[in-house]
């Protein structure tokens, strides 16, 4: 069975790499260049050498504030390049695994956001990753959309890695205290889409859009608090942590002040229920500041 990854060398891509996966399985995990998701007639070329028996949509452009001045190039990756996988994936019957985001919803809403709450992307970023869910429905693929937030890993660019480093020679930070959103392993959604192939390969009728978020949630500030309580019991050094209104912290992209995403519906499909953003983050501390300490 051969899987086509996408994102390989991202958060996602990279931990999907690293599960151990039967041995009947080879995973073709092209980097950008091979598999430029920005060309749709490189990817078409990439399709028609190879034979696939699944997809898993990993790559993306992530850049949310670089987004707001890119737009053609985050729509080319976040929208019309998962539109032409599922296109392949509905010519071949293959099973096509799918991830999203939390910032397709606005963020007005009080409580976690169920999946199918109404959207209303604040950005570009969020746009072109709504347009690519729209389009991976419309191919009428055996498709799963995935939506998770906040990804963490010890690996590639996160907000746990940037608190670590930046903390380390300063005395005091400020951190946004009113963005509420919920804190996930790259590697427990890297577990979770194994799971779902499965599932998906199992019933070809298992289809749709689910939510996978680790459990609980918090701020920015609450999210650093507990960082640097944890790489404070290691020794390192721990900031003072100022909490600052999103108004104080400008950028070019609006974020969505909530963006807790419901994970009921995954628990009663398939069974998946994630553990705490505690323990996840715990575990990619153990990793990263072991490296760095
Ligand atoms: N990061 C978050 O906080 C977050 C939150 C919610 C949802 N998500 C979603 O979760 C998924 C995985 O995110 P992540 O954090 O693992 O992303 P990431 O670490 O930023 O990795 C993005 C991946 O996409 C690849 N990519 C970018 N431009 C490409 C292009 N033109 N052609 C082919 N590949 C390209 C990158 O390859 P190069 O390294 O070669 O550029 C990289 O492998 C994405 O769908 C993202 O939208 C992420």
């Amino acid at each position: 069975m051969r899987i086509l990854l996408t994102g390989g060398s991202g958060q996602v891509g990279s931990c999907l790499q690293s599960l151990s996966w039967p041995d009947h399985v080879t995973i073709d995990a092209p980097d950008s260049t091979a598999f430029n998701m920005a060309d749709a007639a490189v990817m078409q070329a990439y399709l028609d050498s190879n034979d696939f028996d699944a997809i898993i949509n990993c790559g993306a452009y992530t850049a949310v504030d670089k987004a707001e001045s890119e737009p053609e190039l985050a729509h080319a990756i976040n929208d019309a390049a998962p539109g032409l996988l599922a296109n392949y994936a509905a010519q071949h019957d293959i099973p096509m695994l799918h991830v999203s985001t939390d910032y397709v919803f606005d963020g007005r809403k009080t409580a976690p956001y169920a999946e199918d709450d109404r959207v209303g992307p604040l950005g570009i970023y969020g746009q072109s990753k709504l347009a690519g869910e729209e389009a991976v429905r419309a191919s009428n693929a055996q498709a799963i959309i995935v939506r998770t937030a906040w990804v963490l890993s010890p690996h590639g660019h996160n907000f746990l890695k940037t608190m670590v480093r930046l903390g380390a020679d300063r005395d005091a930070l400020s951190i946004v205290a009113d963005q509420y959103g919920n804190p996930t392993s790259a590697h427990d959604i890297a577990q979770t889409l194994q799971s779902l192939l499965r599932a998906m390969q199992a019933n070809r009728q298992a289809r749709g859009t689910y939510h996978f978020v680790n459990a609980g949630d918090t701020s920015w500030h609450g999210l650093a608090e507990h960082i640097f309580k944890r790489v404070a019991e290691k020794g390192g050094n721990a900031p003072a942590l100022n909490a600052i209104t999103t108004s104080e912290y400008p950028t070019p992209a609006q974020r969505p002040a909530n963006s807790r995403l419901a994970t009921a519906k995954i628990t009663r499909d398939f069974a998946i229920t994630p553990r705490s953003w505690h323990a996840a983050v715990d575990d990619i501390l153990s990793v990263y500041i072991e490296d760095r300490l």
